[in-house]
C-alpha cells in the first residue's frame, strides 16, 4: 500500500513513519508513505497557498489550485482508491473504517487541512472521504493523518509479527481488549490471576471474553449496546 500525505507543514510528519511497526512495514516493502509539501504547488510568485475567506470573519482558507495541481500530479502516476481530507467535521474514524481502508485500497491520498480549512469546491470535486479523529480541534490535519496512516498500515498482512495479534486488538470484535499481565507473577503484593497460569486455553479464552465484556460495559456503554444488539438471539430451549 502507498499513502501520499499532502501538507503545508510537512516537517510535522518527519518522524512518525520511521520507527517501530511502520518502519518495519516500509522495510518489508509492505507500505510506503510519502509526504508532499503543498507550498511547492503555490500558484503565485510569493508562494501563497491560502487567502482570506469570502464573507466576513477572520481566518485564511487554502485555495483550490495548489491542492488540485498537487493531487493531479499524483494521479498522473497511479490510480488512487481514496482521496481523504482530515477535518474535525468528517466522519469519526474507527476500527471498521481502518479495516475497510486497509483491505480495499492500494493507494490513498490524505490531505491535511490548516487555518480555516480548504475551499469547499475542492471538497465537493476531489475528496472521496472526510475523516475526523475525534470531537476536538487540532492545529492542523497532520497528527490526525499520522493516526489514520498508522491504524491502516498495521493491519496490512505481514506487518505485525504475529498475524493474529491485530485480531485481538480492542474494537476488532466490538469489545475492548481484556487486561494483560507479564512476569513477575507477584508485583507489589498483587498477583497475576490464577487462570492465566493454569495452561487451560479454553478457560483462559472464556475469562478473557468475560473481562472484555465487563470492561466494555463499564467504560463504553455505547459499544456495549452495539455489541449486545449484534449478538444472535439465544434460541429458546426445547422442552
Ligand atoms: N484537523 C483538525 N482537527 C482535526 C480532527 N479532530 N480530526 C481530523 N482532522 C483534524
Amino acid at each position: 500500500m502507498r499513502i501520499d500525505i499532502i501538507s503545508c507543514v510537512p516537517n510535522l510528519l518527519d518522524s512518525p513513519f520511521s520507527h517501530s511497526i511502520l518502519q518495519r512495514a516500509n522495510d518489508k516493502s509492505l507500505s510506503e508513505v510519502h509526504v508532499h509539501d503543498l507550498r511547492k504547488y503555490a500558484v503565485d510568485k510569493h508562494g501563497h497557498i491560502d487567502d482570506y475567506a469570502y464573507g466576513h470573519g477572520a481566518g485564511m482558507v487554502i485555495m483550490c489550485d495548489p491542492i488540485f495541481n498537487c493531487i493531479n500530479d499524483l494521479k498522473k502516476e497511479r490510480e488512487y482508491q481514496e482521496v481523504i481530507y482530515m477535518t474535525p467535521d468528517g466522519e469519526v474514524f474507527n476500527q471498521q473504517i481502518a479495516n475497510h481502508l486497509s483491505i480495499s485500497c492500494e493507494n490513498i491520498i490524505i490531505l491535511c487541512g490548516h487555518y480555516k480549512g480548504i475551499d469547499q469546491r475542492v471538497r465537493d470535486e476531489i475528496i472521496t472521504r472526510e475523516i475526523s479523529i475525534g470531537d476536538y480541534v487540532l492545529s492542523g490535519g497532520e497528527l490526525a493523518a499520522a493516526v489514520v496512516t498508522d491504524a491502516i498500515i498495521r493491519l496490512l498482512p505481514g506487518v505485525l509479527g504475529d498475524e493474529t495479534s491485530a485480531l485481538t486488538d480492542s474494537f476488532q470484535d466490538g469489545l475492548l481488549a481484556p487486561p494483560v499481565y507479564t512476569r513477575p507473577k507477584e508485583w507489589n503484593g498483587k498477583q497475576v490471576p490464577d487462570i492465566l497460569l493454569s495452561g487451560h486455553e479454553s478457560k483462559i479464552d472464556e475469562w478473557r471474553l468475560e473481562e472484555s465484556m465487563s470492561r466494555t460495559k463499564e467504560r463504553r456503554p455505547d459499544l456495549w449496546n452495539n455489541y449486545i444488539n449484534s449478538q444472535p438471539e439465544a434460541k429458546p430451549k426445547k422442552k
